[in-house]
């Protein structure tokens, strides 16, 4: 199927990203949220972002124009009218995506693929809240979007082989690395990712050593990018608590059990870098 419009329902972090690498390849972009303020906010990250590559020479300001000018702000799900394909990119939770997917599934056009961003919520269970399960996949960025080249993708029990096929030529298109994984909780990257993140609390939970030595040990040990506490306040605390609590009923694991420090600090309203604190400060 050809690809020329894609929607981004959620102008956050990650719905931000993805609408800037689709614009960048060429794609007419509807970037959606339920407020205004949010979609404008998107759109002025995706310029700031752009702007930068111009002055590291890699894009010019015409370039910069014509990009921006494929993007359209929409606070209107039935925008969806036209779109080829839909990303959701939404908060992590089961009940918001249902939602989404369920009005999706009223305004959308027959043959658009509807893929959620979700890192580890089940793709089966929100596929069947439309009347289109085998058009129901799951395309999961990571963060920051223009950067990381990977894209996890999960078929639901009953996604077609053409839903895949049109994602992974997106995803391709995109310049990212498309991984197929199935549909189980957290899938690979956050099967793997949190528990290591999890652990890393538990040990300034213990004591063990402060966050700043840590993420020390992790970086210069394993060679990690960014340390992992580093990485928690980056991704969003809540999101991590999220992730682990569906690994925890997922499994029903004692090794999955979210350290009680994410839950108290979620609880404070310390959820990392979009609050000014975290394990870490920020202005
Ligand atoms: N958006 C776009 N570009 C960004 C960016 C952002 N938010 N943050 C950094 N960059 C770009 C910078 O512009 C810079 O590019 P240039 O040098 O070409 O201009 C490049 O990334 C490197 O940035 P910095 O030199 O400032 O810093 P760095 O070397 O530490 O790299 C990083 C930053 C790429 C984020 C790196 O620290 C990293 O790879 N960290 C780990 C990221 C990671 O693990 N992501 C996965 C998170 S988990 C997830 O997303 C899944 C989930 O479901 C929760």
């Amino acid at each position: 199927m050809t690809i020329k419009q894609i929607m981004v329902v959620g102008a956050g972090q990650m719905g931000a990203g993805i609408a800037q690498v689709c614009a960048y390849s060429g794609y007419e972009v509807i970037l959606h949220d339920t407020k205004e303020k949010v979609v404008e906010d998107g759109i002025q990250t995706i310029r700031k972002r752009l702007k930068r590559d111009v002055e590291k020479d890699r894009l010019s300001d015409s370039d910069v124009d014509r990009i921006l000018r494929r993007v359209y702000a929409s606070s209107t799900i039935s925008n969806a009218e036209h779109a080829d394909l839909i990303i959701e990119a939404a908060v992590e939770n089961l009940d918001v995506k249902k939602t989404i997917f369920s009005q999706l599934d009223s305004f959308a056009p027959e043959h658009a693929v509807l893929a959620t961003n979700t890192s580890s919520l089940p793709i089966t269970e929100i596929a069947a809240e439309t009347s289109r399960a085998e058009n129901v996949i799951g395309m999961h960025f990571m963060n920051p979007v223009p950067v990381m080249t990977l894209i996890e993708i999960i078929r639901g029990l009953q996604t077609d082989d053409s839903t895949f096929k049109t994602v992974k030529n997106v995803s391709e298109s995109l310049g990212k690395t498309p991984v197929e994984v199935n549909d189980f909780p957290g899938f690979v990257s956050n099967r793997v990712l949190m528990p290591m993140i999890n652990e890393a609390i538990f040990t300034v939970y213990e004591g063990v050593a402060t966050p700043k030595d840590i993420d020390e040990v992790m970086k210069l040990g394993m060679n990690h990018p960014m340390g992992p506490l580093t990485l928690a306040d980056f991704i969003g605390l809540d999101t991590c608590l999220y992730i682990m609590e569906v690994l925890h009923d997922g499994f029903g694991d004692d090794k999955y059990r979210p350290c009680p420090l994410l839950r108290q600090y979620v609880q404070a309203g310390w959820l990392g870098k979009k609050t000014g604190r975290g394990f870490y400060t920020y202005n």
